[in-house]
């Protein structure tokens, strides 16, 4: 949909997250459409933007969700997710939030190791339930993307060999408090190849077939999230089609249920953040142009390198030259964009940040004492509204301040 970014920047102030929940619903339709024909569920992956309106958004669609912390089911329960389409991974799930995620009575807990396996055994017990689990493999193939967004090697922390997880599944059908009812892999974030994830789904879907044989019966096969987006423009992506046919293919035969995570795929190009710039200045030969938004805000750039494109919403006549997009934070680390061309820029310009809808707002924090920022959606049928307020001063000091000791 067209999002007038000047009326809401005056309207809501900066900096400010903007959604296109038109943009998302479709992303989601378009997965969806790909997997027709076969048992699936897809499970948006909270952790890319938790905010309870966007899950809510997805919710109405008949999404899932993926929760990787006891607080992200409760969210996507307070936003509507049916409990039977959750699932909770995560490689230090504690006591406690094993014991309510079992209250919850969610589809199921997704166990990345034995002890971990043991530790949910156990907790079943004390309730007397039976927990439904899925064990995350790891099927060492290699994701081609960034290291710190790569999970499916031996390398990485996530999720078990295969040896292994015949060992649990093993266990797991002869304990009465476990029901082992899927299996996952997830190889890694922002992919852009294909060969990889067929590579793994057929690994995974041949471990299935051999579980089988012993008599473990695997429902559900979920394979993870990790679809790629455009942050440059001209990216080679993985064709829908050509992805959903490829798992097809691996599981031929198997009566199973596809579950789907994903998470920027649905989100990342439905988020924009708008920030107005502060100052210009010169520092040798070196150009700077200062906004009110910050590596606080938006951590991909300076966690990642990551490019997000950037946007200049003014008319401007002038010539251009080579400047960094920074932000007020005390670090040189604080960036958004770095040798990008733009014309000379007045304080009160806007810049619009692209792709900034998954792992922006997620990954924001207070750092320098700085609230984070106002959420806006936008959709045809209520247009524009705020879906989180601005963070004030007063909410970053409410669980201290009782502590202040007198004179
Ligand atoms: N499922 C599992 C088990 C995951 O670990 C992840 C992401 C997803 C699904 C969703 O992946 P997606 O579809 O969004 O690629 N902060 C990083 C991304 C970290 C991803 C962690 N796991 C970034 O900003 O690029």
């Amino acid at each position: 949909m067209i999002l007038d970014f000047k009326t809401l920047a005056k309207e809501y102030g900066t900096p400010l997250y903007v959604y296109d929940f038109e943009y998302m619903r479709a992303q989601y339709c378009a997965l969806k459409e790909v997997f027709g024909g076969e048992k699936s569920l897809i499970s948006y992956a909270v952790k890319s933007n938790s905010n309870l309106s966007v899950i809510q958004n997805f919710a109405k669609e008949g999404s899932g969700a993926d929760c990787v912390s006891i607080g992200e089911v409760k969210r996507a329960l307070l936003a509507g997710v049916k409990p039977y389409k959750i699932i909770f991974s995560g490689v230090g799930k504690s006591d406690v939030e094993i014991k309510e995620a079992l209250e919850l009575n969610i589809l199921m807990i997704n166990v990345e190791s034995e002890a971990e396996l043991k530790r949910v055994e156990s907790v079943a017990k004390t309730l007397g339930v039976e927990a439904r689990i899925s064990i995350r493999v790891n099927p060492n193939v290699d994701p081609k993307t960034h290291p710190y967004i790569s999970t499916g090697l031996h390398e990485n922390k996530f999720g078990v060999e295969i040896d292994i997880a015949k060992r649990m599944y093993i266990y797991a059908k002869n304990s009465s408090h476990l029901d082992p009812v899927g299996i996952h892999f997830h190889i890694g974030s922002q992919l852009t190849n294909l060969e990889p994830l067929s590579e793994a789904a057929s690994i995974i879907a041949d471990l299935v077939r051999s579980l089988k044989a012993i008599g473990v019966e695997i429902k559900f096969f979920d394979i993870g999230g990790g679809i790629g987006v455009k942050y440059y423009g001209d990216e080679e992506l993985i064709d829908l089609e050509a992805y959903a046919l490829e798992i097809k293919k691996a599981i031929k035969g198997l009566d199973l249920t596809i579950v789907c995570e994903p998470g920027r795929f649905l989100t990342a190009n439905g988020g924009y953040l708008l920030t107005k710039v502060l100052y210009e200045k010169q520092n040798g030969q070196k150009r700077f142009t200062i906004v009110d938004a910050a590596m606080n805000d938006l951590l991909r750039p300076s966690l990642y390198n990551a490019y997000h494109g950037v946007e200049l919403l003014e008319e401007k006549e002038s010539e251009i030259s080579t400047t960094d997009i920074v932000g007020p934070i005390c670090e040189s680390g604080d960036f958004l964009a770095k040798d990008i061309e733009l014309p000379p820029l007045s304080s009160g310009d806007l810049l619009l940040i692209k792709s900034a809808g998954a792992y922006g707002f997620t990954m924001a924090s207070n750092y320098n004492t700085r609230g984070r920022a106002c959420e806006v959606a936008c959709d045809d049928e209520q247009g524009c509204r705020v879906i989180r307020r601005r963070e004030m001063f007063e909410d970053l000091i409410d669980a201290e301040k009782l502590y202040l000791q007198g004179e």
